[in-house]
């Protein structure tokens, strides 16, 4: 049985370095829910973080119920049923559009939370300033939906207004960022110095627990807006609290030739449990296991997540390693493969294959697409021990379907 797990331990690491960021700032540092939400390795998480920022009620309410702290909202439209639950118990609500706040401005500002000053509302902005490679990420595209272009600030009725939301970045460094601040200060340096600006929030994206990251010239940015500005910076990283602590674990179904072609059919579906493959595009990390005396300059290499007594080769690229298999599905989606990847040593059914780094935007992502079973999912604990937190069976598969 195919299975996600997590590395209490790197979950751990990533959050001591967050915290450092946080505390030597001055900056709240949240989890983005969009992109790791178990709960039970949030449990874990939680002592490091001041809070959680959500992308609608229900990820506020697994806030709320998991994690406590700050709650900070933003979605690209809210209902009105889905807002007045979030006025009750959240700490920033952030509006996408004008239209949209000014809609529910009234109902915002005469809430009881908001006159005794527990809750405040935000605007997301565009900054127009694009710094990322992949056009799915890039919500500063010309005409995008996200955020209100600060072109479009100038005249607006600002009124209740206490915070400032933006999110540009994407595995992204503090060059990228400093820039996009550069060119918030450039557009809106008089509203941001304002007293009716008590809060800003730069988003996600940030790759802060990499190791290249240079951390010191984001401690310095974060310190010179709050003093400059006089308010409080928020940062809202996802990926950066569960990068590097997960990989899927999958086995070999099938193996056979087409054409020349060396297939290895998995009992994961790349659609349905790490669709950021497809998407994105990109290629994972793959490793198999091999005895403890395979040499192979693969061997230096090692995936997130090790267990104690296995031994690891990295996959190489097509032809690289003597044995390339196309790694795919068993779904009927002709693309819903890994693609081409080679191996030191003949796969065999049942071995194990490891792909690397599928903590983040994955298990949020999963489907039942087809009726794969669902890959359970487990904690790699402290102390060498495995924990499964959740398998699925049948009743998930046909439960969710109605
Ligand atoms: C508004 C917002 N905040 C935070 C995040 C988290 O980003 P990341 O996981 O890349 O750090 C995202 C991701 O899309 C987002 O859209």
């Amino acid at each position: 049985m195919a299975e996600f797990l997590l590395s209490v331990s790197a979950l751990e690491g990533n959050a001591r370095v967050l915290r450092r960021v946080a505390d030597a700032s001055g900056a709240k540092v949240l989890i983005a829910l969009k992109a790791f939400a178990t709960t039970s390795a949030l449990h874990y998480l939680r002592p490091y973080a001041d809070g959680a920022c959500a992308s609608g009620l229900y990820e506020a309410q697994l806030a709320a119920e998991y994690l406590g702290g700050y709650i900070a909202v933003y979605s690209p439209a809210y209902t009105q049923d889905d807002l007045s639950h979030l006025l009750d118990f959240a700490h920033h609500i952030d509006f996408n559009s004008l239209p949209q706040w000014m809609r529910f401005r009234d109902l915002c500002l005469q809430h009881p939370r908001t006159l005794n000053g527990e809750l405040q509302f935000g605007l997301r902005v565009n900054p127009c300033h694009s710094t990322g490679h992949t056009p799915l990420y890039d919500p500063c595209a010309p005409g995008s939906r996200l955020g209100v272009p600060l072109c479009d600030l100038h005249d607006a009725d600002l009124t209740g207004i206490t915070g400032l939301h933006l999110h540009t970045l994407c595995e992204q460094y503090t060059d990228d960022l400093i820039s996009t601040i550069a060119a918030l200060e450039k557009q809106a340096a008089p509203l941001l110095a304002s007293s009716a600006i008590r809060y800003l929030n730069i988003g996600g994206g940030h790759w802060i627990t990499k190791a290249d990251y240079n951390r010191t010239a984001l401690e310095e940015l974060i310190t010179r807006l709050q003093q400059r500005y006089n308010l409080q910076v928020f940062l809202e990283p996802g990926e950066a609290w569960c990068i590097h602590s997960g990989v899927l674990r999958a086995h070999v179904l099938d193996i056979f030739e087409s054409l020349g072609h060396h297939h290895a059919i998995l009992d994961v579906s790349v659609s349905a449990h790490m669709p950021d493959v497809l998407e994105m595009p990109y290629r994972p990390r793959i490793f198999c296991l091999v005895p403890p005396g395979v040499s192979n300059a693969m061997r230096e290499q090692q995936p997130a997540v090790c267990l104690p007594g296995e031994h690891y080769a990295a996959a190489g690229a097509n032809n690289e390693l003597p044995y390339t298999y196309c790694l795919g599905a068993p779904t009927c989606l002709a693309g819903d493969v890994l693609g081409d990847f080679s191996f030191p040593r003949p796969l065999d059914i049942g071995d194990a294959i490891i792909l690397d780094d599928m903590a983040q935007y994955t298990i949020v992502k999963t489907t039942h697409f087809n009726g794969v079973a669902h890959p359970s999912i487990a904690l790699l604990l402290p102390d060498g021990s495995v924990r499964v937190v959740r398998s699925f069976s049948y009743h998930d598969f046909v439960d969710r379907l109605g």
